[in-house]
């Protein structure tokens, strides 16, 4: 058997790794201060699914300080926050068939934790995105940008 040249094999192995390497999911927490600990998030378009567990590290129930993870255009985001408001906490203050949202989790109080997951190729390159959290009164400082990375 013929052996491989050295440097095709380190190029290989740096492909692959970088592609099982690529991290498909992220723990996003909010808190009692009304924050998220995380400013964005990166999304690898190779992850077949992306994954996001919300979980909420403070105490303070969830109609008093709830918290969830929605996912929209960043130009959706004030529309998508307003029509939430008036949906409610039994809808997770999330409008029922909001076609501008990509992906949310519930409200959840101190404790909890929401999982779930979208197809990152469903996201267009070169589009901005935002994730904030719907609860009123939150998403002027609960919320980050997503990006698409390779
Ligand atoms: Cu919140």
């Amino acid at each position: 058997m013929k052996a491989w040249k050295p440097t095709l094999v380190l190029l290989l192995a740096g492909w692959s790794s970088q592609v099982l390497a690529a991290d498909c999911s992220v723990e996003i927490a909010g808190n009692d201060a009304m924050q998220f600990d995380k400013a964005s998030i990166s999304v690898p378009q190779s992850c077949k699914q992306f994954t996001i567990k919300l979980k909420h590290s403070g105490k303070m129930a969830k109609n008093i300080m709830g918290h969830n993870w929605v996912l929209t255009k960043t130009a959706d985001m004030q529309g998508v926050a307003s029509d939430g408001i008036a949906a409610g906490l039994d809808k997770s203050y999330v409008k029922a068939g909001d076609t501008r949202v990509i992906a949310h989790t519930k409200v959840i109080g101190g404790g909890e934790s929401d999982t779930i997951s979208f197809v990152p190729s469903k996201l267009k390159a070169g589009e901005a995105y935002s994730y904030f959290c719907s609860f009123p009164g939150h998403s002027g400082i609960m919320k980050g940008t997503l990006q698409l990375t390779k």
